[in-house]
């Protein structure tokens, strides 16, 4: 399976609670890149798009959204709704991300640098890279 879910510590005490990403420790790759997305408008989806080399760990860190995602074989709905709650998609995943609460600030760490060349943005496209692997 090229995603899976992860759980992390909860760090912190009776002052509040904090969460660390370390990369190549609890994140599973090098942290080239961090960007969040928020103030996303009422039924918009966002992604439908893969990534040739990408690999992306996604947390709602406030609110909650879902993502579809689809590499080749699994096919799964999975609900980010908790800050400790995060999603890894390794490269050549088909993601669709939607239904984000208004409150929403969707956190993404990525193993590479933004460039839009890697994106695969036809699903067709997508089904024909995978094959071609
Ligand atoms: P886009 O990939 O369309 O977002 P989504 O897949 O979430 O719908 O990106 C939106 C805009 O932001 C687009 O103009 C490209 C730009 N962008 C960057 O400049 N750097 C980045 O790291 C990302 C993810 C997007």
């Amino acid at each position: 399976m090229s995603y899976k879910i992860l759980e992390f510590d909860i760090k912190g005490d009776e002052k509040g609670h904090l969460i660390a990403f370390e990369e190549d420790q609890n994140v599973p790759f090098e942290i080239k890149r961090v960007f969040y997305i928020f103030g996303t408008q009422n039924g918009v989806a966002r992604g439908n798009h893969a990534n040739r080399n990408t690999k992306f760990l996604l947390i709602s860190v406030s609110g909650s959204c879902k993502v579809d995602v689809f590499d080749g074989q699994n096919k799964e709905t999975i609900s980010l709704d908790k800050p400790n709650k995060g999603l890894f998609m390794d490269k050549m995943v088909w993601k669709k991300m939607y239904a984000f609460s208004p409150d929403c600030v969707l956190l993404a760490l990525a193993s590479e640098y933004y460039d839009e060349n890697e994106y695969i943005r036809n699903h067709d496209d997508f089904l024909k890279e995978l094959l071609s692997d």
